[in-house]
């Protein structure tokens, strides 16, 4: 463990963090203090209400809530109390089409201005939202939406093709609407401004977000209106927004990043948010940065490492001189990243860690705390955190183990659409086990050391081994597929495909080329039918693949293969 601190400056007046005494505030912060800072009505609570709808009673009514911009260099904004109208005529409009309370409405839609006003218009209803990244695939598309027996599906013209192919096999699903279309238009055009907004328990489930494991298909994670509270006083101590700032959040609602502090979280702070529609260049994220003075960042390592890969010369073009605050999540942030960005920013970026699972940061660094250069901080005030074994038993420190949260914390997911007992497995001895592997030091701060299982990380994105591999066992020429994360300098880790193949298959494909042809038809073929993000990027033919006796792929035989590393216990190995 490197003891190397950044030691920050305290600053105090205006300039002062919104948590400005890290140790004061953990040591007395219950969430009933929090009650104060979001919006109740009698108890009940709506999620979407304190995002927007709170603040077209104060003086932020006419402020910008959202800046928006493509890749083509279109611009729009929308104030909140343009987004609170906008989403009430969403409301009804879903409202007429049959949606009730809990009923599912699922938005498979880039990153435009639709997806943002209809996300809170289902909340609003008291309905249930689930989002998708719009690389998603047929097969993708097709688990998610018939798990959560989405009854209505909002997408644009050019993503509607993929739902077309799969509609047979989902009969809940009873409407799907085309948000550039004119009949869409038009309806929202003459559909009420004027909505009831559901008064929802605050444990009533808002949104659902699917995301990967080990193995079978991918879980749906439910969130409740509750996760308003954590995402609020997070994004007011970790971000440090504040009401002059200019936020962007790069994230994609499809991602919990997205939902948390896009939409909610930092919504609900009255902050001006910025969202870009458009693929990473790093030019334009600058030229972003300076046009909107933003200042307030929060990204990721493998954006941040692919701007360190274009240059310093690329940052002095542009003056960044407004931005305060930056901020990271999704993978380890490595130490270079860190430098770099005092280097080039003044600025270190801070390290955030939480999941799907828990619907809002759990541990991070603050404004007001020093950074020791590759952790991840501190547990959130209200939390407890720790590292424990795998019965649940806390190590204590300087011990690798589970990283393990006290239950129950506001954000925490609430249940696994229609899969109970996967709920209850993240569960133990009174403690919920993150899935990742840490250690505590003696001040308090947390190292993140790696998954404890073989769900994959590329780019931060969370991919497991078995979709890729289903993915890939759908096509003709393969047998078996075991997939494993390899690690990579830029995205953290690629996804690794070892293959066998058919035998007729194998006969006609003896030569380099041949070979060559046949792993980029494989990697187009997973890219066509799972995700576009989600395809094997390095293919390996095999003959066999390591597999228990009683016939489960052991990835970590193939990952330690890959890495040179020594196989460990392979008692249980079928023959190989
Ligand atoms: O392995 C951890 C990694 O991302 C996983 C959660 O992924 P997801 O559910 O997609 O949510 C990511 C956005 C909140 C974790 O189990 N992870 C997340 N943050 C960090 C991290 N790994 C290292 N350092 C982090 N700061």
């Amino acid at each position: 463990m490197k003891e190397e601190i950044y030691k920050k400056k305290k600053q105090t007046g205006d300039h002062a963090p919104n948590l400005d005494d890290y140790a004061k505030v953990a040591s007395e912060f219950t969430w009933k203090d929090a009650r104060p800072y979001v919006d109740w009505f009698d108890g009940s609570l709506n999620a979407a209400y304190n995002a927007v709808d709170r603040h077209v009673q104060t003086w932020r009514k006419n402020k910008v809530a959202l800046y928006w911009e493509d890749e083509a260099g279109n611009e729009k904004k929308y104030t909140f109390d343009e987004l609170s109208l906008l989403s009430n005529k969403v409301g009804n409009l879903l409202k007429d089409f049959g949606v009730e309370r809990g009923d599912r409405v699922f938005l498979f839609l880039p990153r435009i201005p639709e997806l943002y006003f209809s996300f809170l218009g289902i909340l609003k209803i008291g309905a249930i939202a689930g989002t998708l990244f719009s690389a998603f695939q047929e097969q993708a598309l097709c688990d998610r939406l018939e798990n959560s027996g989405a009854k209505v599906l909002l997408t644009t013209r050019d993503l509607k093709s993929r739902v077309d192919a799969i509609r047979k096999k989902l009969p809940e699903l009873k409407h799907i609407l085309v948000v550039d279309e004119p009949t869409f238009t038009k309806s929202v055009e003459k559909s009420s401004d004027v909505l009831h907004i559901a008064q929802t328990d605050p444990d009533d489930y808002a949104f659902m977000l699917y995301t990967s494991g080990t193995t079978g298909k991918p879980k749906g994670v439910v969130h409740s209106h509750r996760a308003v509270v954590q995402e609020h006083m997070t994004a007011r101590w970790v971000l440090d927004l504040r009401d002059e700032d200019t936020y962007w959040c790069t994230a994609d609602p499809g991602w919990v990043t997205g939902i948390a502090y896009e939409i909610l979280g930092s919504w609900s702070n009255g902050v001006a948010a910025l969202v870009y529609a458009g693929r990473f260049d790093p030019d334009r994220w600058y030229t972003l940065l300076d046009k909107y003075n933003v200042t307030v960042w929060y990204t990721a390592p493998t954006a941040i490492r692919m701007l360190m890969a274009a240059g310093q010369d690329l940052v002095k073009k542009h003056n960044l001189s407004h931005l305060r605050h930056l901020c990271s999540v999704g993978e380890p942030l490595n130490p270079e990243a860190i430098r770099w960005g005092l280097k080039v920013f003044g600025l270190a970026f801070h390290d955030t860690w939480w999941q799907t699972e828990t619907g809002a940061i759990c541990i991070a660094n603050y404004p007001c705390m020093d950074i020791k250069i590759g952790s991840m901080g501190k547990p959130v005030p209200g939390l407890t955190a720790s590292i424990v074994d795998d019965k649940g038993q806390d190590l204590g420190i300087n011990k690798e183990g589970n990283i393990a949260l006290k239950p129950k914390w506001p954000s925490m997911m609430h249940t696994i659409w229609r899969r109970p007992q996967k709920y209850q497995s993240y569960f133990t001895n009174g403690w919920y086990l993150s899935g990742d592997r840490g250690m505590l030091d003696k001040d308090g701060y947390f190292w993140f050391i790696g998954r404890a299982d073989d769900v994959i990380k590329t780019s931060g994105e969370r991919v497991g081994p078995f979709e890729v591999e289903s993915a890939l066992v759908a096509h003709p020429a393969v047998v078996e597929a075991g997939v494993i994360g390899k690690p990579d300098a830029m995205r953290g880790e690629i996804i690794k495909a070892f293959v066998v193949l058919e035998k007729s298959v194998l006969e006609s494909t003896k030569t380099k080329a041949a070979q060559e042809k046949l792993k980029e038809e494989l990697s187009q073929y997973v890219k066509k039918h799972l995700a576009g993000h989600a395809y094997p990027r390095e293919i390996e033919f095999i003959d066999k693949l390591p597999k228990t006796r009683s016939g489960k792929i052991m990835r970590r035989i193939l990952k330690a293969k890959e890495l040179g590393l020594p196989v460990g216990d392979t008692s249980t190995l079928e023959d190989y």
